[in-house]
């Protein structure tokens, strides 16, 4: 790894593309508003951005600046991932194949496979296996363009595990989210006599270590007394919170969403007309997860009619281990072009801006402009469309992190 140098400057691009304006989150019109730069630079000093500009306004730099030729590629900022699940041991590669032919996703889980048998292997992994875990899976972020990822916890639900998971990630340079409620592990009766357990033991210590609190509510997982339940435990313990929702059922996600003023709602696969309404009158942010409805075999989430109505939207992978084993943000802009009806301009600002509306940190990261962290992919392409246009190519050719070129 480079030192960061004192100055960094991306010059001949063919392109800069940033959401425009500098607020966060973007919805309806404004969500399309990508503001393109040709023939341009980018200069960062130390780990921010002091100046984006076209190259005939370049000022004179004088000595001291590391340069790097861009010609022939375009600068996007770095991508965030808002939504995975990248602490885990183990894998499902035998429970894919099972899905393969035919074995349903919600019926293996019910028979003691799915999230289940992804926390045996996570308790197994240990403190150390975990963390070299979320490193390996942050390196696959980073080359498909990643500068920013949140990991939620979830796999562990025991004390031990889950405090691990949120360590972990947060020594792996990820944003920490306790998903404390994941599933029932098979030690407890029922899912009140969990909570109960998670809420008394786990969360006084998760409420440290983690920033947001996630909960699958789900038919076969938690319902919606049980997530508002654990869900205003963890906001009077101060942290933002996140739902899993209508991923197969609408169990009143929203709604619930909507009044505890959660940062998100995530999935939306199942989502209908007074879902898209009520989430479109409220800042929640609708988090959609396209290559988690590929990889299951889903009907795609309403992702259009969502925007079209005013909702507030990012896009995210759902990387794991079970439903989404893809940590590719460009795969899912092509997803969000050929699948969800959104325009490269709305999955660009749904990736970045938005995504970090939902990590609380949309005033530093998500834009290619002066003061914001000098995050920045670098994409093979003649054009910055190419991130959704090139499915499934290499796009990415290397990304700057904190104004150190990796
Ligand atoms: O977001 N839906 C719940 N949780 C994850 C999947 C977890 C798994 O299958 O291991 C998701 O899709
Ligand atoms: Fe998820």
């Amino acid at each position: 790894m480079n030192p960061a140098p004192a100055r960094l400057l991306l010059r001949d691009l063919a392109q800069v593309a940033t959401p425009a304006g500098t607020a966060a989150p973007l919805r309806g019109q404004a969500l399309g508003g990508i503001e393109v730069l040709e023939d341009a630079f980018v200069l960062c000093v130390g780990d921010t951005i002091e100046a984006v500009g076209r190259m005939q306004d370049l000022p004179a730099l004088g000595e001291e600046v590391l340069e790097l030729d861009c010609r022939g590629s375009c600068a996007v900022p770095g991508l965030v991932d808002c939504h995975t699940h990248a602490a885990f041991g183990g894998d499902r590669v035998d429970e894919f194949s099972l899905r393969a032919s035919g074995a349903g996703y919600e019926e293996l889980h019910a028979a003691g496979g799915g999230i289940v048998s992804t926390v045996r292997a996570t308790r197994a992994a240990g403190e150390a296996g975990l963390l070299a875990a979320v490193e390996l899976h942050r390196t696959w972020m980073l080359r498909e363009g990643t500068t920013t990822f949140e990991a939620k916890s979830g796999y562990g639900l025991d004390r031990e595990t889950e405090l691990a998971s949120l360590r972990a990630i947060r020594e792996a340079g990820g944003i920490p989210t306790w998903l404390g409620a994941h599933a029932v592990p098979a030690e407890f009766d029922d899912a009140d006599a969990y909570l109960e357990f998670a809420l008394t033991e786990v969360l006084p210590e998760a409420a440290r270590l983690a920033e947001a609190a996630d909960v699958f509510l789900e038919r076969g997982a938690f319902d919606a007394a049980q997530a508002r339940r654990y869900l205003e435990a963890c906001r009077d313990a101060g942290l933002a919170l996140r739902l899993h929702g209508d991923q197969f059922t609408e169990s009143g996600a929203i709604p619930l969403a909507v009044e505890l003023a959660a940062r998100s709602v995530d999935h939306l696969e199942a989502t209908g007309e007074n879902g898209i309404r009520t989430l479109a009158a409220s800042d929640v942010v609708g988090v959609l997860l396209p290559a988690s409805a590929l990889f299951l075999g889903r009907p795609m989430p309403p992702a259009r009619a969502l925007v079209d109505a005013g909702a507030a939207v990012a896009l995210a992978t759902d990387f794991n281990p079970g439903s989404a084993f893809c940590e590719s943000l460009p795969l899912v802009c092509s997803l969000a072009a050929t699948q969800l009806h959104l325009s490269p301009a709305e999955a660009l600002a749904a990736c970045t801006v938005n995504a970090a509306h939902v990590l609380g940190g949309a005033d530093r990261i998500g834009r290619l402009a002066p003061g914001y962290r000098a995050d920045i992919t670098l994409l093979d392409a003649p054009d910055w469309r190419y991130l959704a246009y090139h499915l499934g190519g290499r796009v990415v050719a290397r990304v700057v992190v904190g104004g150190e070129l990796r």
